[in-house]
């Protein structure tokens, strides 16, 4: 059958690359090239790109830029972003600088929690079970503890083991609820570890209970995983400023602008259609940094959206208010991230985005990366409540313009001089490409 193929992670990088250009890019040579040329001269660099996943055939390429500016908690950071849309690094940038001249951002953590679940099915009577969890709470400690100790000095470890009765919703259906503290680390592989040990701790212990007839020993484990939902694992980035010094060479009417700004966000709290956009511009800035600190931005994006839904309704990540005089803006962020492990240590970009964040703990990152969200999101909504989304961000898409029409270096000059005095558009930008070409 064309297009499948059984051994296929067997062959080598050069043997799948054929089979791919063989079965879907008519073998032409030239696109081969191109996936090749994408390799690392570097041989043991492209090795080890190859081996962060499976059935690597080349490096996709995302740039990494900078936003410089930053001042949170009276200190100074540049911030580093992996995205691949235009105008994101240049907000993020013009929100740092227009917020450090008003007394920069502050960032707290409120808790630093992680969670993780055993599910499990178990026919009988409910008390005995609550009281035979009760029971082994030391085993389980005791089963986990060549896992845990290196964790426990560093301050982190179980917190907590708890039974949940979910039999409303599915009959026999308990999960043990453990909270965890995993400092530096994102902790998914220390929590997973703590939590397959536990279920085998919990079938073991159950099978000479003596409270339990048969059937109540026989409990079934369904499974042992993290939650990528973090309701106590938060961080707040915030801003504020009295009214009328939001005035800038752009706000003329700070009452004006900042009562607007509030409008906008209110109806991002209670509208959903509204809100996903506006949280899509809060993730701009906190995907890339989590992506530029090697991070998991699936888990991220996951548990940040289980968040704004946390209620019921689908809502703002973000809040505004004005009060007494003083506009102030914040952000309330679930941020499961790390600083050690993962690819934190490998990826050598990865180590220079940590670098130039002074090394952070895990609970900096978070203040950082939440910051950079709350900025992200100031910048998209005071251009929507202003001059509009378009001026500036097609501002920024010029140049993906000009690439996609290969323009010269001469055309190039031509048009960013004459966009200085135009609004950008893509038919405008075309339009002039044809007109310089004639
Ligand atoms: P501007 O005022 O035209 O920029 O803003 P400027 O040329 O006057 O420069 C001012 C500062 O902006 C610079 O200071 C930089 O900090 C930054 P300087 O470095 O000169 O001291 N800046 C740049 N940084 C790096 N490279 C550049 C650059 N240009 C300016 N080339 C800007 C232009 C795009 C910044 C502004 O219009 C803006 O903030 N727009 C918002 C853009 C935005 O939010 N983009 C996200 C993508 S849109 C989206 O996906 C989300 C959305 O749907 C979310 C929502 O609905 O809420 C909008």
């Amino acid at each position: 059958m064309i297009g499948s193929i059984n051994g296929f992670s067997k062959l080598n990088k050069e043997e799948k690359i054929n089979w791919i250009a063989k079965t879907y890019l008519n073998n032409q040579t030239a696109v081969v090239d191109l996936i090749k040329q994408y390799w690392n001269a570097d041989e043991d660099l492209q090795k080890l790109h190859d081996e962060f996943i499976e059935n690597t055939i080349t490096n996709f390429y995302l740039p990494l830029g900078v936003a410089p500016n930053f001042l949170i908690n009276d200190t100074w950071y540049t911030i580093p972003m992996v995205i691949e849309e235009s105008s994101v690094v240049a907000a993020a940038s013009k929100a740092a600088k227009f917020w450090a001249d008003r007394g920069g951002f502050k960032a707290t953590i409120l808790n630093t929690e992680k969670i993780g679940q055993v599910h499990f099915m178990y026919k009988g009577d409910k008390q005995k079970l609550q009281a035979f969890v009760q029971a082994i709470q030391p085993v389980f400690l005791a089963d986990t503890f060549s896992i845990t100790q290196n964790m426990q000095k560093r301050g982190g470890g179980i917190l907590a083991v708890e039974l949940r009765d979910k039999t409303q919703e599915i009959a026999d259906y308990y999960q043990l609820h453990v909270t965890f503290e995993t400092k530096d680390s994102m902790g998914a592989n220390f929590i997973n570890s703590c939590l397959e040990q536990m279920a085998t701790t919990l079938k073991r212990e159950a099978l000479s209970y003596g409270a339990f007839d048969a059937q109540e020993r026989e409990i079934d484990v369904v499974m042992s995983i993290l939650s990528n939902f973090v309701p106590n694992c938060v961080v707040r980035a915030e801003v504020s400023c009295p009214i009328e010094a939001l005035a800038s060479s752009e706000i003329k009417d700070p009452v004006l602008f900042a009562e607007k700004f509030v409008q906008a966000v209110r109806i991002a709290e209670i509208e959903p259609f509204r809100a996903v956009t506006h949280n899509k511009g809060v993730m701009n800035g906190v995907d890339a940094v989590v992506l530029a600190t090697g991070n998991d931005f699936r888990a991220i994006e996951a548990g940040v959206h289980a968040y704004a839904a946390k209620d019921g309704q689908y809502r703002s990540l973000s809040h505004a208010s004005i009060e007494n005089g003083m506009f102030r803006f914040w952000i309330d962020l679930p941020l499961a991230v790390g600083t050690v492990g993962g690819l934190t240590s490998l990826h050598p970009m990865v180590k220079i985005a940590l670098q130039m964040l002074q090394k952070p703990s895990a609970t900096q990152l978070m203040q950082i990366i939440a910051v950079a969200g709350l900025a992200q999101n100031f910048a998209a909504v005071k251009s929507l409540t202003t001059t509009g989304i378009q001026q500036g961000h097609m501002k920024m898409h010029l140049m993906n313009i000009l690439n996609q029409f290969k323009a010269t270096d001469e055309e190039r000059i031509k048009v960013v001089a004459h966009f200085e005095q135009h609004v950008v558009s893509h038919s405008a930008v075309v339009e002039l490409l044809e007109t310089l070409r004639k």
